[in-house]
């Protein structure tokens, strides 16, 4: 009698798994015939942001670069990251057009408690560090002959630019939230920081990575014209005709070009996919409401919705047994690098992700048919991420019209692309690929190119602070 009572659940927890499965594949669905809409109103968005200020939900940021790197730079400038979970250092020596000669660079990671303390905290921390790196490099290198250290700062999350070195924060993305920050200027807090640990060093050039990373591809690769991050959060930025920016009253640059720092990440549309778990991952997230696109398609939240879905499977169809996980109910604690070792497992017993399951969410014991599950809820949410970030790249090339081909021409257009999902995650990155071939068509896809710009937004702020610096 027990055995036919638990050969009864077990089926019907089955299908109620399988009717989860097939409802959210249903919902997050991203036909091309859906991406094409969706690109279009990107592409609607980024005409209404460039025309007027909080014309849209795309702020269409002007970075003020309005000269990306020509190979000519010369001499020793650093850069300082700051955007994710991680910030970097470095030091590069630049050596016209023979390249980059040498550099250096430290990596540390910012403790959780400083991304929502005060604004004192989060710069002295990041001056101290710049503080060491310098000091390190004195004993190395021995000073620098007569002249103030430049630095191109890379602060990337979104900043009203004033100038090429100075912007207000709007507000803060990605899990930093610091209130008391918003609307001050980003610059004058850094500076002030390195002041109080006696750093003595002028930021030149604020940038935001998508920016940074456009100039340290450029540097690399003359047909770059589209950078895109796809990290902890995601972002694009790309070359505009100035005169296509309405919104830009200052001088007409002599490149007649701007990059625009197009804060995508907050971009949304009825078009979008979303489901139940999108809606209360963003309502119980510290910025509801806002950067909808990134909440879809980047790295701080894609193991975060597979385990919003995987909670509700434990609860409505028993997945993991008779009790949800208590392990499995905390936000946050499935990260996308594990969603990706399990999305990748090619193992007949699919053991990476029965090891998952057992040392994240201590759950043992998994069955081969709920690991494949698994697997499944992973490639659904990493599917839709990356077309949703193709259909992205392919309003920018339709507002640029470089999705079709004019009299026989199609410009070459190289996409400089960078962050750690994109990098670490293949087949995030395959699909991303092949969905934007797949929506512009062979023809026109063979004149586009992605290239992985490694760091390049360090080495891009390096770059525009050279451009920049006070001694040319
Ligand atoms: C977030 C930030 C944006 C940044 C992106 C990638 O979307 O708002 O400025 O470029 O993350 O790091």
């Amino acid at each position: 009698m027990l055995v036919v009572r638990r050969y009864m659940q077990s089926s019907n927890q089955r299908v109620k798994s399988s009717y989860i499965l097939k409802e959210l594949e249903e919902k997050c669905a991203t036909p091309s015939s859906k991406l094409r809409l969706i690109a279009d109103a990107m592409s609607v968005e980024m005409h209404a942001g460039l025309a007027s200020e909080g014309g849209s939900k795309l702020k269409m940021i002007i970075s003020f670069v309005d000269n990306l790197p020509t190979g000519d730079e010369q001499g020793v400038y650093y850069a300082l990251d700051l955007g994710g979970t991680n910030f970097r250092v470095l030091r590069v020596q630049l050596a016209g057009q023979s390249g980059i000669d040498s550099q250096e660079f430290a990596e540390v990671s910012i403790p959780p408690q400083l991304m929502v303390g005060s604004s004192e905290a989060l710069f002295d921390y990041i001056a101290a560090e710049v503080a060491k790196f310098v000091g390190d490099e004195s004993e190395k290198f021995g000073p620098l002959p007569g002249r103030q250290r430049e630095l191109g700062f890379t602060f990337s999350f979104p900043v009203l630019q004033l100038s090429i070195d100075s912007g207000t924060l709007i507000r803060w993305t990605k899990g930093f939230s610091i209130d008391e920050m918003v609307g001050k200027d980003v610059v004058a807090e850094l500076t002030k920081a390195m002041e109080r640990k006696g750093v003595n060093m002028r930021v030149s050039a604020l940038v935001n990575d998508t920016v940074g990373t456009l100039a340290g591809g450029r540097y690399d690769n003359k047909d770059v014209f589209i950078a895109v991050i796809l990290g902890t959060g995601t972002n694009a930025a790309y070359v505009e005709r100035a005169q296509a920016i309405p919104k830009w009253h200052g001088p007409h640059p002599k490149s007649g070009e701007m990059v625009i720092n197009m804060e995508w990440g907050n971009f949304r549309s009825s078009h979008l996919p979303l489901t139940e778990y999108d809606n209360t991952l963003d309502a119980e997230s510290l910025n509801p409401g806002e950067q909808i696109f990134e909440k879809m398609i980047s790295g701080m939240y894609l193991g975060e919705i597979v385990r919003r879905i995987l909670c509700r499977m434990a609860d409505e169809a028993d997945l993991f047994g008779d009790t949800v996980p208590p392990k499995l109910k905390t936000p946050f604690i499935l990260r996308t690098p594990e969603m990706s070792a399990m999305h990748h497992d090619t193992s007949p017993d699919l053991k990476v992700v029965g090891n998952t399951l057992k040392d994240i969410l201590e759950i043992p014991n998994v069955p081969i048919s709920t690991r494949k599950i698994v697997v499944e809820v992973c490639n659904i949410i990493a599917t839709r991420g990356a077309r949703l970030a193709a259909a992205g790249i392919l309003g920018i090339l339709k507002k640029t019209s470089r999705d079709t081909i004019k009299d026989d021409e199609v410009p070459k257009t190289v996409i400089a692309m960078d962050g750690g999902l994109y990098e670490h995650y293949k087949e995030y990155r395959h699909c991303l690929e092949n969905t934007l071939n797949e929506l512009v068509g062979d023809e026109v896809a063979k004149h586009i190119k992605f290239v992985h710009s490694n760091d390049g937004s360090g080495i891009g702020a390096a770059l525009l602070a050279a451009s920049h610096s006070q001694y040319i």
